[in-house]
């Protein structure tokens, strides 16, 4: 029986409360299918910092390496300086744990989500792959004269042929796996980012491996187009960390809205954080009314990282069923109460409607 050590950080705004839903079908999917968890909660976050000073103790960010698994709710805080609480909890666990994949998959359970006309579940199905420890987040950056008429700023983005060739090849690899239209496109901005040329030639040289595999390119503006247009056209994409940012808040809306869209930050065989690709919407804080589902989701793809794919598969399925069913009918502010969809998944995983 598996048994999985947890490190739940449910961070600012409205991350506990959607992490508390997702905790309850982690809770459900260990009953059902036989593992076991231990969750140690960690309180780090906005508040945390504004109380004790502190954002991640050094100590406490070395233990991490030694769990199975990283869940985290939402981080981020009007009250703090910009970016300061994103880059030393997110994009330092990104970074310091080499979580060098970003999976970010866009699946629509049900036509009515979908905000553009005529698509279909079976037409919105992908995966980006975005590259996550380099580009323009590396963080190299600098101010000359700054606050000053004449101020410089500058930030490099930076590309290595490893970080480059890793990212392109587990989308390569995800293709074959996923076995649907063994297709891969390359998104990047090589006509003006000239630095990408890396990536178009680490790609071709990468694809020469997979002969089985179709290849497409995109420039990200042309890609954010056909991502409205034709999003069955995309079955796995790989992209730069800055362009896989913003396509997959596009992305999340064609999919029905960001309480859908879930993220898997890997490191194939190392512990793992799992997050849902929404902010941690202060405004919305504590009134029980953000979807959760994405975090759900998030939860299921920890599964799925951990090895437990029948539950992970369920939790995809339960998802797919309540909003097929309507008794979910949308993943926006205010749809469900927070609190209520949860306990409705975790029914489903327990008593799946099909069987009652
Ligand atoms: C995301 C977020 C983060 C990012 C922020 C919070 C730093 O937008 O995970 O997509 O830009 O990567
Ligand atoms: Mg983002």
């Amino acid at each position: 029986m598996g048994e999985y050590d947890i490190a739940v950080i449910g961070g600012d705004g409205i991350g506990p409360e959607v992490t508390a839903e997702a905790m309850k079908v982690l809770d459900a999917a260990a009953e059902v299918y036989g593992f076991s968890v231990n969750r140690t909660e960690l309180p780090f976050g906005s508040d945390h910092f504004l109380e004790h000073g502190e954002i991640f103790p050094d100590a406490a960010f070395e233990e991490l390496r030694g769990r199975d698994a990283i869940f985290l709710g939402a981080i981020g805080d009007p009250r703090l300086p910009v970016g300061k609480i994103e880059y030393g909890i997110i994009a330092r666990m990104r970074f310091d744990l080499d979580l060098y994949l970003n999976l970010r998959p866009i699946q629509l359970f049900t036509e009515g989500l979908c905000p553009l006309k005529g698509k279909r579940p079976e037409d919105v199905d992908m995966v980006i792959v975005r590259e996550n420890t380099e580009g323009a987040y590396s963080g190299m950056h600098g101010f000359m004269h700054k606050g000053q008429a004449l101020e410089v700023s500058t930030q490099t983005m930076t590309y290595t042929r490893q970080g480059t060739e890793r990212a392109i090849r587990y989308a390569f690899e995800l293709a074959m796996s996923r076995n649907k239209r063994k297709q891969v496109t390359l998104i990047d901005k090589a006509n003006a980012i000239r630095a990408h040329d890396l990536w178009t030639r680490t790609f071709a040289g990468v694809a020469r491996e997979f002969p089985e595999v179709t290849t497409e390119h995109a420039y990200i503006d042309a890609a954010c187009m056909w991502m409205i247009k034709n999003p069955e056209w995309f079955d796995v994409a790989v992209t730069p960390n800055l362009l896989g940012d913003i396509i997959t808040d596009l992305g999340a809306m064609v999919q029905g809205g960001m309480g859908l869209a879930a993220s898997a930050n890997i490191h194939p065989g190392r512990v793992s954080l799992f997050e849902p690709i929404h902010g941690s919407a202060p405004k919305h804080a504590g009134n029980n009314s953000a979807s959760p589902v994405a975090a759900i989701m998030a939860c299921g793809m920890m599964l799925d990282y951990l090895g437990e794919k029948p539950a992970a598969a369920a939790i995809n399925g339960a998802m797919r069923e309540l909003f097929c069913s309507e008794r979910l009918t949308g993943a926006g502010t205010g749809d469900h109460p927070t609190n209520e969809v949860g306990d409705l998944v975790a029914g489903e995983l327990r008593q799946p409607a099909s069987s009652v």
